[in-house]
């Protein structure tokens, strides 16, 4: 059995309307808190589009604190930094490059543009939470997030060396590296802790383990679960759970995304175990999340016990359904 402080989710997708409806309780059983995504249809790009969209998932689920986020477009302006700066419900920005995934079409596509905007982030200390891929074409969708580091990030970081940054859902040994060595932090999923490229053609192509940053090879992963139950607060949860509905995924172009908020912290918990790290979840689920967006650290404790479990096959979602991670098969532990 674990006893631990109650977790809080650094990088969650709700979706909206009934869609939202139906899954928002699935992280609000177990996570006190999430930072939700601001790329649903159209984006959030203002402080009162978050407020409204955050009315919405409080008025669903009120034992949950959602903590929003804005979508930084090319008409992201200094105004709308100051009214984050001065929220209490909406605390950061982030950056998609324009392309790089679901609903990414608004993104930036011209650093130069948002050069002014990261200028006012650094000077109200506003977080900027980032998806680190390029999407040049030319680029190997498996050297993405490495390149991005490289030739995007660095040179943000140079400009802005006290710009608060979390490089979120890191894949690769690279990212890690990189964090290590830098001002930054970043969020690390339960799947990409769990599985390397090879599930995706498990038996044939699996949709359902198609996510962006893609999977990569076994040493990447060795590479994240090295940084995860490392104790080192620079990395902290964030599932990055992704519903799309069953239709969508298993399509001639199935969306990117994995749904893993029905047994997020166990699936951690399978992860921390497998290196005999169960000692290091607490910090990284509970503590250091927190202590990164000077937000106070829970109080409640929730318990996991070593239990077998079957995911169910699937959950509604609308009117629709969604698949979750793991589908029909067996979870090891269970929140009480
Ligand atoms: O796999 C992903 N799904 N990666 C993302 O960056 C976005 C997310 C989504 O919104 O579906
Ligand atoms: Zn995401």
């Amino acid at each position: 059995m674990l006893k631990l402080i109650q977790p809080d989710d650094w990088h969650l997708h709700l979706r909206d309307g009934a869609n939202m409806t139906s899954i928002v309780s699935a992280t609000a059983r177990c996570f006190a808190r999430a930072i939700i995504m601001p790329n649903v249809k159209p984006p959030i790009t203002t402080v009162a589009q978050a407020l409204a969209y955050r009315q919405k998932i409080c008025a669903v689920e009120s034992r949950f604190n959602p903590l929003m986020t804005l979508y930084l477009t090319q008409d992201t302006s200094i105004s709308d930094i100051i009214q984050v700066k001065n929220s209490e419900h909406v605390i950061a920005l982030k950056y998609y490059p324009a392309g790089a995934t679901t609903n990414s079409e608004l993104g930036v596509k011209n650093l130069q543009q948002v050069w002014g905007i990261f200028e006012a982030m650094q000077q109200h200390d506003v977080p900027l939470l980032i998806h680190g891929e390029v999407t040049t074409a030319h680029i190997d969708i498996f050297d993405r997030e490495k390149v991005f580091i490289h030739e995007i990030l660095d040179p943000i970081l140079t400009h802005f060396p006290k710009l608060r940054v979390v490089l979120e859902h890191i894949t690769t040994q690279e990212a890690v590296d990189y964090v290590l060595h830098h001002n930054i932090s970043a969020t690390i999923t339960a799947h990409h802790l769990l599985m390397n490229r090879n599930a995706l053609f498990e038996g044939g192509l699996s949709p359902h383990h198609y996510c962006l940053p893609v999977l990569k090879r076994e040493h990447h992963r060795q590479a994240l679960l090295e940084a995860a139950t490392s104790g080192n607060p620079k990395f902290f949860l964030g599932t990055d759970s992704a519903p799309h509905a069953q239709s969508d995924k298993e399509s001639k172009c199935g969306c990117a995304g994995i749904y893993t908020a029905p047994a997020a912290l166990a699936l951690y918990a399978e992860a921390f175990e497998q290196v005999n790290a169960l000692d290091k979840l607490e910090g990284f689920a509970s503590f250091y999340g927190a202590d990164f967006y000077q937000l106070p650290r829970n109080t409640q404790k929730i318990t996991l016990e070593k239990s077998t479990w079957k995911m169910p096959l699937n959950f509604k979602f609308g009117h629709q359904k969604v698949i979750p991670f793991r589908a029909g098969t067996d979870i090891y532990w269970k929140q009480n």
